[in-house]
């Protein structure tokens, strides 16, 4: 009997990304794996059943995709999915492990062996697994044109008959994966691109790609552990606030991608700098899920505030589907290398310990959530 690998639909509201594409399936085929495709789950992103079928995946109902031995998904499984999934099968996804407790609970109930996607090392072996990098670096260039479609004027110089407009000022605060995508993306399109960053280190990063690095005195650096900010002392904070409003009051545009992993994303745009911004601004704050970098961001909604529009939409891969798919199932399938070894008899054996990569990303195991997850770890 050779290993099932399931591709649900996803269900949740909004989401229009699919964890295989037909290239990844044809591909883990060759592994030995036979690829059950739930019929329709390709379609929001532009792939339909037939190419599926045409590469040599089955397609079926929901519930035989999530009966396979292993499950590829997108978003973090409801309750109702995980009670689909077989005793003892392998998934892989994201899955919100800080806040989201009774999901591993469920995960370790149902005796699944879940891997997380955002706890794969930061390694550079594991460069083409970083699902968390492939997909912010689609949020950092779709926040760039969602920026561009809100904003009522040019971002490059116009010089015309008719008379001339100046370029857009872009302020990108957080230049991580997304951070450095924006800053790219902006630059293509003729903006005046500032940046700013906690982590001193990134200025070099921020000059090569042609932005101006906003340089604030704090009296501290934010550099924390495996290349993340950590979070500032209160005096810091403060100081910082202080300074970027002033700062801010003058961009056209701002997009903030700020984040300290685990704790609720520091307020970097103030109700004040918000105010003294030209009508007809616009802010795209990517922390929105994680408490937004401007107080007044409201979670999954784009809002007038003083004029100036203000973004807080959560997920901008689902607006890139066919790419951000593409990218994802990439990631998904690298991973799937990893636990599967095919064999003489056209089949393959799983193993999800067998590489450090999968085993340091596993969360829930033979019936016990792993011990780095368990609080105090
Ligand atoms: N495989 C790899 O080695 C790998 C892959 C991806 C990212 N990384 C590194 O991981 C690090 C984090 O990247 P990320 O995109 O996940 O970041 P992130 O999403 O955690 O945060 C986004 C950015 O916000 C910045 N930030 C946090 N608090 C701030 C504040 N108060 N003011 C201003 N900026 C603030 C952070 O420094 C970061 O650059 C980076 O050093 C990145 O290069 C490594």
């Amino acid at each position: 009997m050779s290993i099932t690998l399931g591709i649900p639909s996803e269900a949740f509201a909004g989401e229009t990304r699919v964890a295989a594409t037909p290239d990844t399936a044809k591909k883990s085929i060759a592994l030995g794996v036979e690829v059950l495709v739930e019929a329709g789950a390709g379609s929001g992103a532009g792939y339909p059943d037939e190419k599926y079928s045409e590469v040599g995946a089955r397609i079926v109902d929901g519930s035989e995709a999530f009966f396979a031995d292993i499950v590829f998904k997108v978003q973090s499984p409801s309750e109702e999915e995980i009670s689909r999934l077989k005793q003892g099968a392998v998934y892989i996804g994201f899955i919100d492990i800080s806040s989201d407790r009774p999901t591993l609970e469920s995960l370790t109930n149902a005796n699944i062996s879940a891997i997380a996607l955002e706890r794969i090392p930061r390694i550079s072996r594991a460069q083409s697994m970083d699902a968390l990098s492939s997909q912010a670096g689609i949020t950092g260039y779709r926040s760039v044109i969602e920026a561009a479609y809100y904003y009522g004027r040019f971002f490059p110089l116009m010089m015309t008959s008719a008379g001339s407009a100046k370029p857009a000022k872009v302020t990108i605060l957080g230049a991580g994966v997304a951070g450095l995508q924006a800053i790219a993306t902006a630059k293509r399109l003729g903006a005046q691109v500032f940046a700013y960053d906690v982590r001193p280190q990134v200025k070099e990063e921020i000059h090569s790609l042609g932005a101006k690095f906003i340089e604030l005195d704090l009296g501290e650096s934010g550099e924390g552990e495996g290349g993340y900010a950590k979070e500032l002392s209160e005096a810091a904070k403060k100081k910082q606030e202080h300074l970027l409003t002033e700062e801010l009051k003058t961009a056209d545009i701002i997009i903030s991608t700020a984040q300290i992993p685990g704790r609720k994303a520091p307020i970097l745009i103030t109700e004040e700098a918000v105010r003294g911004m030209r009508e007809g601004s616009v802010i795209i704050d990517l922390a929105a899920a994680s408490g937004g970098n401007c107080p007044l961001t409201k979670e999954d909604e784009i809002i007038k505030a003083y004029g100036v529009t203000l973004c807080g939409l959560t997920n901008l891969p689902a607006l890139m589907p066919g790419d951000a798919s593409a990218f994802y199932s990439r990631n998904l399938y690298n991973l799937l290398e990893l636990i599967v070894t095919p064999n003489d008899q056209g089949s393959a054996a799983l193993d999800v310990l067998q590489d450090e990569i999968t085993a340091d990303a596993l969360v829930t195991h033979e019936g016990v959530v792993r011990q780095a997850l368990l609080p105090g770890n």
